[in-house]
């Protein structure tokens, strides 16, 4: 039995496409089969539902993952539940979010999962530690606050109308960033020996010219005062693409009746 994964891009944002590009990069290099369907900006949504309906019959096809944002036209929650649970393997779908809160997730969203691979691997506890998330995004904030929850961290969700932003990060003990805004976090919003993720991915124009990616936390600053921190590239992304070739052998597994 080989996983298989079905990637589905609508529109040409390029950070999307460099995304896309590394899921399917990384399924072909693991050996699963990926297939990648590709539509410009202006398709009619009702052709993206019908190739979910297809993929969703296909057996070749364990997971379905439809990269976000979608443009404007389309009803993205809509489009998420019109994928078939056991296939679901981003788990963005309603019922999933509401297993999640309730800690009986079908597949945990790949990003936080991986944080979470991260503190595991480092040995770092949760239990009783003071987390601050920063983002309250369906994909990164509101699921990674979460799992801090039931993991026995006490968590904060800060977002764009929080009033005191560097007051909540310097009393983290675990500091999640992911909000989208190049360097947001600065050294001075560190509490020294603080753990940080970094789920920010934002291109900058380089001295050189080139286009440079940098995450939300001003990494140089951070350095010096943080315990520990993920680095953007190289941090928080592959970890991201490596859970969800997780949640698609345990779809593949599932669905062989494999015990996983
Ligand atoms: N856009 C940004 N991150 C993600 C992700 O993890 N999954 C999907 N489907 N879209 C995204």
């Amino acid at each position: 039995m080989r996983p298989g994964l079905a990637v589905i891009l609508v529109g040409e944002d390029p950070a999307s496409q460099v995304y896309v590009r590394n899921k399917v990069n990384a399924c072909a290099q693991a050996g699963f089969h990926s297939e990648k369907h590709a539509y410009p900006a202006d398709i009619e949504p009702s052709a993206v539902f019908d190739k979910i309906a297809e993929l969703n019959a296909d057996p070749k096809i364990h997971g379905i993952l439809v990269q976000l944002p979608l443009p404007r036209n389309f009803d993205t929650e809509a489009l998420l539940d019109a994928i078939a649970p056991e296939k679901d393997v981003d788990g963005f779908r309603a019922e999933n979010v509401g297993a999640l809160v309730q800690g009986q997730p079908c597949f945990i969203p790949c990003t936080p999962y991986g944080a979470m691979k991260f503190f595991e691997e480092a040995g770092i506890s949760l239990k009783g530690k003071e987390a601050v998330v920063v983002g309250r995004s369906n994909i990164v904030g509101k699921p990674m606050a979460m799992l801090l929850m039931h993991a026995g961290a006490t968590v904060t969700v800060c977002h764009s109308q929080t009033r005191d932003l560097k007051a909540h990060c310097l009393r983290a003990d675990i500091l999640v960033a992911a909000i989208g805004r190049p360097k947001m976090i600065t050294g001075d919003m560190i509490k020294p020996g603080a753990v940080v993720i970094d789920v920010g991915i934002n291109r900058l124009p380089g001295d050189d010219g080139k286009s440079k990616l940098v995450g939300d936390v001003a990494y140089g600053e951070a350095l010096g005062v943080a315990g520990a921190i993920t680095p953007v590239p190289g941090g928080v992304g592959p970890m991201t693409i490596t859970m969800l070739m997780k949640n698609t052998v345990t779809a593949a597994c599932r669905a062989a009746g494999i015990e996983y």
